[in-house]
């Protein structure tokens, strides 16, 4: 799947391997497997517990193998392979991304102050539009692992003072989980990946934060697959995109979406303020399709007036479905998706008219489109 969206580079925010747990040979058997993709990608990797904490694995097995940018020493690393890339930044584009390190004793007080400084820099940089940081444990989380309160404190005040500070990705909870901004910083954590999902079966219930998800849980979902980052100037798109179904033991589901489809979407823009909290759910369905024509690719924005399932997709002119833009079990709210004027094969569309469909809990649109080559 990840190489399927041939990505500029890879965030894989900790865990890596389980060869902690499961032997050494698993390290091999993992930097192996993403060569289907880390041949053309960089591998980004944030430490994990796992690379660390018990005595099967250490870091050296990660340090050795990675070159990190801008690589930064942390207090409190484990003497076994303190030799620096604690965490690293860099800057692609107009995107600053800055890693944090693992919660050694001091590490993260120490980051704080160093990743103030690397923001207050992108701040004023005029040619950087957004920070990001990415590390392993959560700051936000109504799953296995709840959010740490004093890394929330650090980036809490980041986000205060860092109008550009817009997103957070991390993982160690199995599950996936989007806040709405947390002092102008949307959190994801995205550990849906690679191992066994992590509920936490009570009643109904599979959250260990609880049900209904807390105030700042704009959406979660139980269901394997990867999170794709697609940066511009003005804006990140965020998707989550739906892997393989689970099963009745370990891998329980609380959504359902086809393999490859988007179960989660949401833009954040550079022009909005930091302090913008939650939207409340739009009052009607509404949906569009922009612009009309279609210039080779363009946008499917619709309002969804609470969550349930909904789809949106794209037919021709005799009505046959030439490609799903999204279809699974959405939130409430206003969601957008991207069309790039290809069918569901990857084929560039011709030129012509075609029919846009959206079908969401409170209503259903059918509309007619041009596309220009
Ligand atoms: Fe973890």
């Amino acid at each position: 799947m990840v190489a399927d969206q041939r990505p500029a580079f890879t965030l894989m925010v900790g865990d890596l391997t389980y060869a902690n747990d499961h032997g050494q040979a698993q390290v091999d058997n993992h930097f192996n497997d993403v060569m289907v993709w880390s041949q053309d990608a960089a591998y980004m990797p944030a430490w994990g517990n796992h690379e660390w904490d018990s005595s099967g694995d250490d870091l050296r097995n990660y340090k050795s193998r990675l070159d990190l940018p801008n690589p930064q020493t942390s207090p409190g690393t484990p003497a076994i392979s303190n030799y620096g890339e604690d965490w690293y930044w860099f800057d692609y584009g107009n995107v600053r991304f800055i890693a944090y390190p693992e919660p050694w004793s001091g590490a993260w007080a120490d980051w704080y102050t160093r990743a103030k400084t690397l923001m207050d820099q992108a701040q004023s940089d005029p040619t950087i539009t957004f920070i990001v940081t990415m590390g392993h444990r959560p700051a936000y989380s109504s799953g296995h692992h709840p959010g740490d309160s004093t890394l929330r404190g650090y980036m809490d005040d980041l986000g205060k003072n860092h109008s550009k500070y817009k997103l957070n990705v991390n993982g160690h909870s199995h599950d996936y989980e989007r806040t709405y901004p947390q002092s102008g910083v949307i959190h994801i954590t995205a550990g849906i990946g690679g191992s066994s999902l992590e509920e936490d079966p009570s009643g109904s219930c599979l959250w260990a934060g609880g049900c209904p998800a807390p105030a700042y849980s704009a959406f979660r979902a139980f269901h394997h697959g990867i999170v794709r980052l697609t940066f511009g100037l003005r804006a990140i798109q965020i998707d989550a995109l739906c892997g393989p179904a689970g099963d009745g033991g370990t891998n329980l589901n609380d959504i359902s979406c086809t393999q490859g489809g988007v179960f989660d979407h949401v833009t954040i823009r550079s022009d909005i303020a930091a302090s913008r909290g939650p939207d409340g759910p739009p009052a009607a369905f509404s949906a569009a399709l922009a612009p009309n024509p279609v210039l080779g690719g363009g946008t499917i924005t619709f309002a969804m007036p609470r969550a349930g399932r909904a789809s949106a997709s794209i037919q021709d002119l005799a009505g046959r479905r030439v490609r799903t833009v999204v279809e699974g079990k959405l939130a409430a709210g206003i969601h957008q998706y991207a069309f790039d004027g290809r069918s569901d094969t990857g084929a560039r569309l011709p030129a012509g008219v075609y029919f846009y469909s959206v079908s969401a809990p409170g209503g259903m649109i059918t509309r007619r489109f041009a596309m220009l080559r």
